[in-house]
């Protein structure tokens, strides 16, 4: 696996992104300031709870969300070019031949009226002109890509014709249509038994290395992140509370929020049924209304550490954990690494 670089100036730079939702009950902060770079190469992982507004982040930041829905406020930039705020046509451009998407659900993501080839035809000629012979050589080119055998005959097919497997294969077919520099999968193998899941992995993994694409993979599951991704960032209530190369993350995690999702990771090897692991941590509570975020650390209500005066009234920074671990392993909290009182 590739380390992310240390150098080399991020393909996508996201800063302060923040979404509100324009609800009856009153805003809903759904994203508080969240910032991360993406790099060519790399795959950052971004992990949290469902409703933890990753999503909604990079929904946010392809300019998916009208504003009679949502106010989006912060910066992205893409190519040297400032993402927020720009019109919906230019956006449109940015859209697959900039930056590709793949949604956990290809059965509502993909149009069941249409052929594989109608699909991906238009996903081609929405960034360049190609004539019906051009559409269908490229088209089962790409299929071939991602490992869809019987390209030719696959490409006549309709949607509910193919397994949730080769479905999700068709919109990462889709989504390099436009040659994108910037590839983010959302969930995209969370439908998946485990060993389509993998494979699905894997396709992703290879492409990323041949096209040199930066990867932002999305996921509750922190047990996929270990061996895909260079960087992870876990959210909470729509900030990043931890950050940091993988191996630092998953060796020294220091928020209670991180500590509490790989607790509740199975462990592979153990064979003691989970009521006498002792390392078994689950994580009690639920996530915070948007509507209705807590003062200060919006995880203090449910930490299992330490919730004291200062957790209740101040937002912790994010900040790094050390000087000897560089910049990158970064945390927000008052008591990093477990301390009790
Ligand atoms: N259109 C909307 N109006 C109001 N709230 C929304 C809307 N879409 C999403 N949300 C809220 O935003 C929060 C984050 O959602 P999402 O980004 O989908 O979470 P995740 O992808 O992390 O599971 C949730 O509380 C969700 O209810
Ligand atoms: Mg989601």
């Amino acid at each position: 696996m590739s380390s992310p670089p240390t150098d080399g100036a991020p393909l996508l730079s996201v800063r302060d992104l923040q979404v509100s939702f324009r609800t009856r009950r009153g805003p809903a902060r759904v994203v508080n300031g969240l910032s991360f770079d993406v790099h060519a190469g790399c795959t950052l992982a971004v992990v949290g709870e469902s409703g933890s507004g990753k999503s909604v982040s990079s929904l946010a930041l392809l300019g998916l969300l009208p504003d009679a829905v949502a106010e989006v406020r912060g910066s992205a930039v893409f190519g040297g070019d400032e993402l927020i705020g720009r019109t919906e046509e230019q956006l449109r451009r940015v859209r697959g031949a900039g930056i590709g998407m793949v949604f956990q659900d290809p059965m509502t993501s993909l149009n069941p009226v249409l052929t594989v080839e109608r699909q991906i035809g238009e996903a081609l000629r929405a960034h360049e002109k190609v004539s019906d012979e051009g559409v269908r050589s490229r088209a089962a080119e790409l299929l071939t890509e991602v490992g869809i055998p019987d390209a030719a005959s696959r490409l006549r097919a309709f949607p509910h014709q193919l397994s949730g497997g080769m479905r999700q294969r068709v919109m990462i077919a889709i989504a390099l249509a436009g040659n994108p520099r910037v590839l983010i999968a959302d969930e995209a193998t969370t439908a998946l038994d485990v060993t389509v899941q993998a494979q699905i992995i894997e396709l992703v993994a290879r492409l990323q290395e041949e096209h040199g694409m930066g990867v932002v993979w999305i996921t509750h599951d922190l047990g996929v992140v270990a061996g895909i991704a260079d960087h992870v960032l876990v959210m909470y209530a729509g900030r990043c509370v931890e950050e940091g190369a993988v191996d630092d993350l998953f060796d020294r995690p220091e928020h209670p929020y991180t500590r509490g999702l790989l607790g509740a990771l199975p462990v592979v090897d153990d064979p003691r049924p989970a009521r006498e692991r002792d390392d078994l941590v689950t994580m009690p509570g639920l996530p915070p209304d948007p509507v209705d975020l807590p003062a200060g650390c919006a995880f203090h209500p449910r930490c299992p550490v330490r919730a004291d005066a200062r957790c209740a009234t101040e937002v912790p920074p994010l900040a790094a954990v050390s000087a000897d671990h560089g910049e990158a392993h970064r945390v927000a909290t008052f008591y990093a690494g477990g301390d009790r009182a």
